[in-house]
């Protein structure tokens, strides 16, 4: 049995979809059991739990062979990370208690980075997980393309693409959620000792002028990206609603700068099968 948090979401939900076609039992763990409906109807089992409940989260995790823990996204964290620690908390306690045979927790590109940044809420989980005496594999996938889906209404209807990834030259490290999912179904059914490193990026990087170049071949319309400047980052973020933007611009500016890759380097990471253009499609048509 394979317990999936995240399961409503991208990665938890292809996750979810390779082990059920490989005639894997899964357990679906929610928070919103009104969401569960389409996991129950394709045979998983159903456990309702929130990622900051350890009570729920062990009784979810027990008896299982596999637990993938999704660590909720938080844009706008509280000054030391208050709603990250919250949730390591819990999964720590939840998975010394349920004693799973294997782990696999969602991690990122650069949770290795010292600097203080948006990832660093990676870096206190993984430092929390290593610590069990449980065998966890860490998948740390990069940008994921799907981030692009804020820029489909803006390219189609203005051929603009607002980019925060600069320069506009510069190859991003990417992914498709569909690729995490499908490399994150083989290693929880793998056999490791201890804490290991898994880096995840699609077969060729890609700047945000080739997203755009991408974007235009798939709308037949001319786009382009635009530089988005550094300088107007702290007061647009917070425009929209932001308290706390500072962790979210060094995340940008570990991206820009280069400090935020992966450990081993572009040489050393697992590659994906998905492209570019498949995303945008399917983003694309999602938002006619
Ligand atoms: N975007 C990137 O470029 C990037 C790169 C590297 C790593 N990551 C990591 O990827 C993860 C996000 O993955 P995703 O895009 O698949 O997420 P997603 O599509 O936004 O889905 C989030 C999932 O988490 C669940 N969830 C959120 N808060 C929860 C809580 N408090 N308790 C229980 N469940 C909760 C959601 O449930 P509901 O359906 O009930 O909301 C949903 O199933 C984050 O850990 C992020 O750090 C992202």
């Amino acid at each position: 049995m394979y317990a999936i948090t995240g399961i409503t979401g991208k990665v938890g939900g292809a996750l979810a979809r390779t082990l059920l076609a490989a005639g894997q039992p899964v357990r679906a763990v929610v928070r919103d059991g009104g969401k569960a409906g389409a996991w129950a109807e394709q045979g998983c089992e159903v456990a309702l739990a929130e990622m900051e409940d350890a009570g729920a989260l062990a009784a979810a995790f027990k008896d299982t062979d596999g637990v993938f823990v999704l660590p909720p996204s938080e844009f706008d964290p509280a000054p030391g990370f208050l709603e990250a620690r919250a949730v390591i908390a819990a999964v720590t306690k939840a998975l010394e208690e349920a004693h799973p045979r294997r782990i696999v927790c969602l991690s990122t590109i650069g949770a290795q980075a010292t600097e203080i940044n948006l990832l660093t809420q990676r870096t206190l989980m993984e430092q929390a997980l290593s610590a069990l005496k449980l065998p966890v594999t860490f998948l740390r996938p990069a940008w994921f393309m799907e981030n692009f889906a804020w820029d489909v209404v803006s390219a189609r209807d203005h051929g603009i693409i607002a980019s925060f990834l600069q320069p506009l030259d510069k190859p991003v490290p990417m992914v498709a959620t569909a690729d995490i999912g499908r490399i994150a179904a083989r290693l929880i059914q793998e056999d490791r000792r201890g804490s290991n490193v898994v880096e995840l990026e699609a077969a060729r990087r890609i700047t945000p002028n080739q997203a755009a170049e991408t974007f235009a071949r798939i709308l037949g319309r001319p786009v382009h990206a635009e530089a988005v400047p550094r300088e107007t980052w702290e007061g647009l973020f917070e425009s929209q609603g932001m308290k706390h933007p500072k962790p979210r611009i060094r995340m940008l500016d570990g991206f820009n700068e280069g400090w935020i890759e992966f450990e081993r380097g572009e040489a050393g990471s697992t590659k994906g099968e998905v492209a570019l253009e498949t995303v945008l499609c399917g983003l694309i048509e999602g938002t006619a």
